[in-house]
């Protein structure tokens, strides 16, 4: 009789089909990503009906595939955990069905997961977190520091008021006639280039924790525009060192706010921007009264293998969902204010 404790989880919130399998809340025995990347390339960004489709297509063949390589059957497994929002709701109900399917199937309770505590808990695999601590979370569609007060317990402190970060790359990155997601090839290039431009860092002073990205587009966009009409060359690696210094000023500014405002032993810096070289030396520089832990680069953008992580945690407190749990495209954590 085994006393392991097993977790299949699934993920297909947005252009990512993925299945993992979690071994007693801590060992990830297999974690399968079917990225549709090249799929959604030649339209510069996701577009959502193609997503789902690409899902429907591989999701069946995820599941097996994690099952084998993690060496279990259905009949070892404990829970299933499927990821039910934020997210495209078309790409979040091909992952749904299939986790309810396979849970009714197998008689196992559906843990419902929220994608970005799964960003958050994929710093689990780094080590064990301490309670409370801070996060700073950075992705396509999300920009937010949130205070996790204990295991499952996420409130927001700050947000972005428009655009995310990583959308902000993304949509500069077209400007620059680069391939969508530009976020990693800006932050290489950044690493060529000089701060030369210096664009706006907005709200960087005021007392709250709220960030703002669409001026700094502009301001870009604007520069990219004037420079194109005039006929006048703009070098490549000073405008991605300039856009990208003026994003990460902005992030370490709010953090080290929060961090002010929110005595923490640790800070997770987590999502799809976390894997970025320059915030990851910017925080190495600049936190240091805190312990910063940042999830490995396979586990920064999305995957099922963090949404395993975060339904531990919910299946230690007993946090099941009935089979009409339905998908919640603008799920988010309660704002606390400050
Ligand atoms: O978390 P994620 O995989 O998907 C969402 O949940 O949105 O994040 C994807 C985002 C994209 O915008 C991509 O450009 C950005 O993460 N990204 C980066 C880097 N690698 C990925 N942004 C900045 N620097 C990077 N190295
Ligand atoms: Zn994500």
């Amino acid at each position: 009789m085994t006393t392991d404790q097993y977790i299949l989880a699934i993920e297909s919130s947005c252009d990512e089909t993925s299945v993992a399998v979690l071994k007693n809340g801590k060992e990830l025995l297999s974690n399968i990503i079917a990225s549709q990347v090249e799929s959604h390339k030649r339209f510069g960004g996701v577009v959502p009906e193609v997503a789902s489709r690409h899902h429907v297509e591989v999701i069946t063949t995820c599941i097996e595939d994690a099952l084998s390589e993690a060496g279990v059957v259905a009949s070892d497994l404990d829970a299933v955990a499927v990821t039910y929002g934020p997210g495209l709701v078309g790409a979040l109900l091909v992952g749904m069905a299939a986790a309810k399917a396979f849970a009714w199937a197998h008689g196992l309770p559906l843990i419902p997961v929220n994608h970005m505590a799964g960003h958050l808990m994929a710093a689990r695999e780094v080590e064990e977190l301490e309670y409370p601590l801070l996060a700073l979370l950075v992705s396509g569609g999300h920009t937010e520091l949130v205070y996790v007060t204990a295991p499952g317990e996420y409130h927001i402190v700050g947000e972005t008021r428009d655009d995310a970060v990583g959308e902000a790359y993304d949509k500069v990155g077209r400007v620059m006639g680069l391939t969508y997601p530009a976020g990693r090839e800006i932050d290489e290039l950044a690493h060529k280039g000089q701060d030369v431009y210096q664009f706006p860092r907005a709200m960087i002073k005021e007392d709250h924790l709220e960030f703002s990205f669409s001026g700094l587009k502009s301001a870009f966009i604007n520069l990219h525009h004037n420079a194109q009409q005039k006929g006048e060359d703009l070098v490549l690696e000073d405008l991605c060192a300039s856009f990208q210094a003026a994003v990460l000023d902005i992030l370490l500014a709010k953090t080290k706010k929060a961090l002010e405002r929110y005595p923490v032993n640790t800070l997770v810096v987590a999502g799809g921007v976390a894997a970025n070289q320059g915030l990851r030396e910017r925080l190495a520089e600049e936190i240091r009264d805190v312990k910063v832990i940042i999830p490995p680069l396979r586990l920064c953008g999305d995957n099922a293998g963090m949404i395993a992580y975060a339904a531990a945690v919910e299946y230690d407190k007993g946090n099941f969902a009935s089979l009409d749990l339905n998908a919640k495209p603008s799920l988010a954590f309660d704002y606390l204010e400050n």
